[in-house]
């Protein structure tokens, strides 16, 4: 696989806001230490380096790109707290388990109620294991999934209960905003975004996560990705990107909004698969002659929000809207401002 992409560890200190990309790492002569012993010692610092010894491994909860995802425990001191541990396969390869510490030293970085944090990482031998919070409500995918007897209505149906579909969908998207507004003002861009990449946790407070692809876009505008080695794996949501990263490889913000669209759409349409039946090699030209998601036929998806989901797919990149006006956009739209989803049933 090759979705590690090397960067330098240049000094960061000149990033106008509070955040830099591995904190401590510019501090530290990169001649003396390897990046992972870097990042242990950083870890180690703020106490977030645990045993395996401390950690429990009780139930798989997910299949990820580098591995397994368990529900389990991690003990500090006399409290026993609840975690997501995200691990790599038996026979991880290099790249993977750089792909795994790069995640950990972006998520480091993270401060954000609508982003996932990272509370820790473990050693298997020298597999990584990365330890978050654990969401008790699964991935926003699973939850509009087996909510769509509450979320979904065709013409004809109750008011008040399309309103309240409305007000918790939008919510979502409004949520997902709020953090992808924090990763763009600080220059990361996801490349990553789906429903299936969003968290719900226990209080319906959503968490943008998996940052296996993110980069750090400090010192360019947009990020091309790197050619491919012959033989070489690669991972590429193509349904949820932008016509111009499929055409160039190209990333940023305004190719993070079009993934926001499809994201939104997919919380609409309560799970639906984009472009179903649409086969990947003809997925290209269809979307260049103008062709694209179909407006859902979910009555809670109101004209005003079909428009806000359609900009993010404007053929021109300059014409999608900006994370920050997005929010705001979104807040308008929505009932009242709240900080979390009413979680249904
Ligand atoms: N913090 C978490 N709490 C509960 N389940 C999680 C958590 N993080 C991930 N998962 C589960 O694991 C799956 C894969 O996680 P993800 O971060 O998307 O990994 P990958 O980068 O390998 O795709 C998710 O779809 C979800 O089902
Ligand atoms: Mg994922």
């Amino acid at each position: 696989m090759n979705y590690f992409f090397c960067r330098s560890l240049n000094s960061r200190t000149t990033r106008s806001n509070n955040i830099q990309l591995y904190p401590s790492l510019s501090k530290v002569s990169v001649l003396s230490r390897s990046p992972v012993e870097q990042l242990k010692q950083e870890l180690s610092t703020k106490k977030m380096l645990f045993q395996k010894s401390q950690l429990e491994l009780t139930k798989v909860v997910g299949q990820g790109e580098s591995g397994l995802v368990y529900r389990g425990y991690v003990v500090m001191n006399t409290n026993k707290v609840l975690v997501a541990i995200k691990t790599g396969k038996a026979l991880l390869a290099v790249t993977d388990k750089e792909r795994l510490l790069k995640e950990v030293s972006l998520m480091l970085t993270f401060s954000h109620p609508n982003v996932m944090p990272l509370i820790g990482l473990s050693f298997d031998e020298d597999t990584p294991l990365i330890i978050m919070p654990f969401m008790s409500n699964g991935t926003v995918l699973s939850y509009v999934r087996e909510s769509r007897k509450s979320l979904y209505f065709l013409e004809s149906s109750d008011n008040i209960q399309v309103e309240a579909a409305r007000n918790t969908c939008l919510g979502i998207c409004h949520q997902i905003s709020k953090g992808m507004a924090y990763l763009a003002n600080f220059k990361f861009v996801h490349r990553d975004l789906a429903a299936r990449n969003c968290m719900i946790d226990e209080n319906g407070i959503i968490k943008v996560a998996d940052f296996g692809l993110t980069e750090d876009m400090y010192n360019s505008n947009y990020y091309r990705q790197e050619k491919r080695q012959a033989g070489t794996e690669e991972r590429v949501p193509l349904k949820w990107m932008a016509l111009e990263s499929i055409e160039t490889h190209v990333f940023d913000e305004s190719t993070d909004m079009w993934s926001f669209g499809v994201t939104c759409w997919e919380v609409f349409t309560c799970g639906g698969v984009p472009y179903a039946g649409v086969p990947v090699t003809t997925l290209l030209s269809e979307l260049r002659s103008g062709h694209r998601l179909d407006r859902p036929s979910n009555i809670a998806c109101s004209d005003d929000i079909w428009s806000v989901v359609t900009s993010c797919w404007s053929a021109s990149p300059r014409e999608r809207p900006k994370f920050a006006t997005l929010v705001n956009t979104l807040t308008d739209l929505l009932d009242s401002d709240s900080n979390y989803i009413k979680l249904l049933g």
